[in-house]
């Protein structure tokens, strides 16, 4: 089955990319590079020893979109390409909201136009904001007031479930992401944040590698076992495999229309400063951190309950903290190998 993956040169993407192939899926990527780099097509060659085929391009470009659903006999479309910082959500509500909206605006529009039924969205935990209860099912309520980058979200969800329950041939799957972190175990694809890391696993990784002074861990006086947030951190390969379980699910279905979330983590939550201690011994150093205070909007404590995503999509975590902060330090020192070499 060929799946359109928008977003696919990007940190979540291109690691389904490579899933996606593994199951037997065809991928088509569209991406066009504004929170992503070429050089993650050039990663995904080595890894799967083929070509992906590739569309640069925007997914709120009505022409590129129709271009492909034309040429591709799609038989499915993962979502990923979307504005993701929260930080910059705050600071520029009205790109957040053109791009993120318009782009699965167009696409749905565009499925329904080519009769491509398959969805699967991505969402995030963000959604559920400072949750009451942990951990945070399906069926936590969603709070109205965060970013606008997590409101993007929930409208994204609601625009979707109500195009299913229009009646519209449609099957979606909304994945609400809890923290992803790590690289895929060559060192060969990974997280490539724009500038300063605003996510605290590329900072640390970028801070061991010499290229920042420390880290700043935000705040040590929440209501948690050491004072710092609590976070549920899933491996970047277990996520992908995630949207492959996703797809088979979609596929699975007799009826026409469906529609259905589920939390995608490890079920399991761990502060900043064991993050920290975790990072330092799987890989043997000792990282420059200092402790500063809180930073605005940031929730104390938030992990998964996965049972539906355990029982009904038959996908769970494999991979443990350490994995990922082994494979995100791997990734981190072959980017300033592949640095040197290339500077000489
Ligand atoms: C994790 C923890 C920080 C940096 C956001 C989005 C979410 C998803 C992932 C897009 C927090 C602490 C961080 C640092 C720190 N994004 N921290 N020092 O905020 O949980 O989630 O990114 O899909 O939707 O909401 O991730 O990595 O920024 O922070 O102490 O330099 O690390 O306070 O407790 P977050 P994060």
């Amino acid at each position: 089955m060929r799946i359109l993956v928008t977003g696919g040169a990007g940190f979540i993407g291109s690691h389904t990319v490579v899933e996606l192939v593994n199951a037997g899926f065809e991928p088509i990527i569209i991406d066009n590079f504004s929170n992503s780099d070429r050089s993650a097509l050039e990663g995904l060659r080595q890894i799967l020893n083929r070509d992906v085929t590739f569309y640069e391009g925007d997914c709120n470009d009505p022409e590129t979109l129709n271009a492909i659903f034309e040429k591709e006999n799609l038989g499915g479309v993962i979502h990923f390409a979307a504005h993701k910082a929260v930080g910059e959500s705050v600071a520029k509500p009205l790109m957040y909201y053109r791009n993120n909206l318009d782009s699965t605006i167009l696409l749905l529009e565009t499925m329904q136009r080519y009769g491509v039924s398959n969805l699967v969205f991505s969402s995030s935990c963000t959604v559920y904001g400072q949750p009451e209860q942990l951990p945070v099912t399906e069926a936590t309520p969603r709070l109205p007031a965060q970013s606008p980058y997590g409101n993007t979200k929930t409208i994204c969800e609601d625009i979707i479930r109500d195009t299913v329950h229009s009646g519209a041939a449609l099957k979606a799957i909304a994945l609400r992401y809890f923290n992803p972190i790590g690289a895929h175990p060559s060192g060969l694809i990974g997280e490539l944040p724009l500038g300063v890391p605003s996510n605290l696993v590329p900072f640390i990784t970028q801070t061991a590698a010499g290229l920042r002074e420390k880290v700043t861990v935000f705040g040590n006086d929440y209501d948690t076992p050491d004072g710092t947030c609590i976070r549920d951190y899933i491996h970047v390969v277990d996520l992908a495999k995630a949207h492959v379980q996703a797809l088979r699910l979609l596929d699975s279905q007799s009826e026409s229309s469906y529609y259905d979330i589920f939390n995608v983590g490890t079920g399991q939550g761990n502060t900043v400063l064991e993050l920290i201690k975790t990072f330092e011994e799987v890989n043997q150093l000792k990282l420059n951190y200092t402790i500063g205070p809180r930073r605005p909007g940031d929730v104390e404590k938030i992990y998964a309950q996965v049972d539906k995503v355990n029982n009904v999509m038959g996908w769970r975590a494999e991979q443990t903290l350490a994995d990922g902060l082994r494979d995100a330090w791997r990734w981190e020192q072959n980017l300033h190998l592949k640095k040197s070499t290339v500077t000489g």
